[in-house]
């Protein structure tokens, strides 16, 4: 059973012919240093490249501590994105830790990072249900709850005006179980203002940035269990209803989060939702993409096989859609994901769910998400 260090460029593309879909074979005959000191294969074509040659976005998330404390993954990054996305530094609890005070430190430092290495930024997120500070519940009442949300969504959105490419402006408001005619989550923000919050959050964000793109993220949208199919409904209502009254929003984020362990995604019903978005003028973004694999086996060539296909099922699917802009993952070395705490493996085998390992070597995922950009339709 190879380790993760044994996983040659030979085995990648052992593993790679083994994958039902036929992929090309990019990676040149040597791998190459790099500044940061790790040596690693590398690529004729980072993702960036694979995506722009169809008129797409590829980037991931990161945030100013990962970064700095790792030069060989800010090299990554510059080399791979051409969107960035803060994975923590823009919520509401780290940009406004106090009720009269605002920290753009870390988002501020990721912006330039991104800006000096011709990468875009979007931004994440501004209206959620949970990633509010401790002081919240003591400051914010119902007759507080508007102002509150106005004066922390134009305070955010005018430090970068016109420097983000979009902005999920609410984050999650529905919830696949929810009890309410309209899945809507229990969320303060409901309690506080109704079910209106969603429209005001975009006539606020609208008038704060004109420029960026305003955009509704939501999970758990690509499943085919009938909670996630209810969800897709109710999405497409409240989306229909928005637009039809002009409300101000130009794209949804899908977030994307998949697990490998073989329960349908994409299907028929996703593809009909996805159509019906497009013809609803609305863009459409994967924002968070990542593959758990927590419930394959230990094997390192079968797992990478589990998760590669599914990237690539997925993309080709959703890709087909010539509304969908952009493709992030949620990190992009399996050295630093959120995954490694939430879907930890019971073997404690290092999880693998991003295009590349944690020696930044790029992963049969990768393979996958190349190939799926260049069977895309351009756009
Ligand atoms: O702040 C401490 C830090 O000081 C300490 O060094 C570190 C050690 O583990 O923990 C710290 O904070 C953690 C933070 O991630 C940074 O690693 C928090 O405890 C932890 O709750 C936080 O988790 C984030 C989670 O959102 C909640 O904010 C994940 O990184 C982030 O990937 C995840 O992202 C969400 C999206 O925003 C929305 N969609 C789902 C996605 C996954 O849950």
């Amino acid at each position: 059973m190879p380790s993760l260090k044994d996983l040659t460029r030979r085995d990648v593309l052992a593993g790679i012919g083994a994958m039902t879909c036929t992929l090309a074979l990019p990676f040149p005959a040597s791998g190459r240093s790099r500044d940061s000191g790790v040596v690693r294969e590398s690529t004729e074509k980072s993702l960036r490249e694979h995506a722009s040659r169809r008129g797409l976005l590829y980037g991931a998330a990161a945030g100013k501590a990962i970064l700095t404390g790792n030069k060989a993954l800010a090299d990554l990054f510059v080399e791979q994105c051409g969107i960035v996305v803060p994975e923590n530094d823009l919520k509401f609890k780290h940009v406004h830790p106090k009720p009269d005070e605002y920290d753009f430190s870390k988002a501020d430092w990721l912006l330039d990072f991104a800006e000096s290495h011709d990468m875009k930024m979007r931004g994440h997120t501004l209206v959620c249900h949970e990633f509010l500070p401790d002081w919240f519940d003591d400051v914010v009442n119902e007759s507080k709850a508007q102002r509150r949300m106005e004066e922390h969504l134009t305070r955010v959105m005018h430090h970068f005006a016109g420097k983000l490419h979009s902005w999920d402006v609410v984050n999650e408001p529905l919830e696949a179980e929810s009890w309410r005619e309209d899945g809507l989550r229990d969320s303060p923000w409901l309690k506080l203002l109704g079910p209106d919050y969603i429209e005001k959050a975009f006539h606020i964000a609208r008038d704060a940035d004109k420029e960026a793109l305003l955009c509704w993220n939501e999970n758990r949208i690509q499943n085919e269990d009938p909670p996630s199919t209810r969800k897709r409904t109710l999405f497409l209502k409240w989306l229909r209803d928005l637009k039809r009254r002009n409300v101000p929003i130009d794209a949804i984020g899908i977030e994307s989060h998949l697990t490998a362990d073989g329960s349908p995604v994409a299907g028929e019903n996703f593809k009909r939702f996805l159509r019906e978005v497009a013809d609803l003028g609305l863009k459409l973004l994967i924002t968070e993409m990542d593959v758990a694999d927590d419930s394959r086996p230990k094997d390192v060539a079968v797992r990478d096989r589990a998760v590669a296909q599914l990237y690539y099922h997925y993309l080709h699917t959703v890709l087909k859609q010539k509304n969908v802009i952009a493709v992030l993952n949620w990190g992009l070395s399996n050295g630093t994901t959120w995954l490694a705490q939430s879907k930890a493996r019971a073997d404690a085998a290092p999880v693998r769910p991003l295009p590349f390992d944690d020696q930044m070597n790029p992963t049969l995922a990768f393979k996958a998400i190349a190939r799926a950009f260049d069977k895309a339709p351009g756009r």
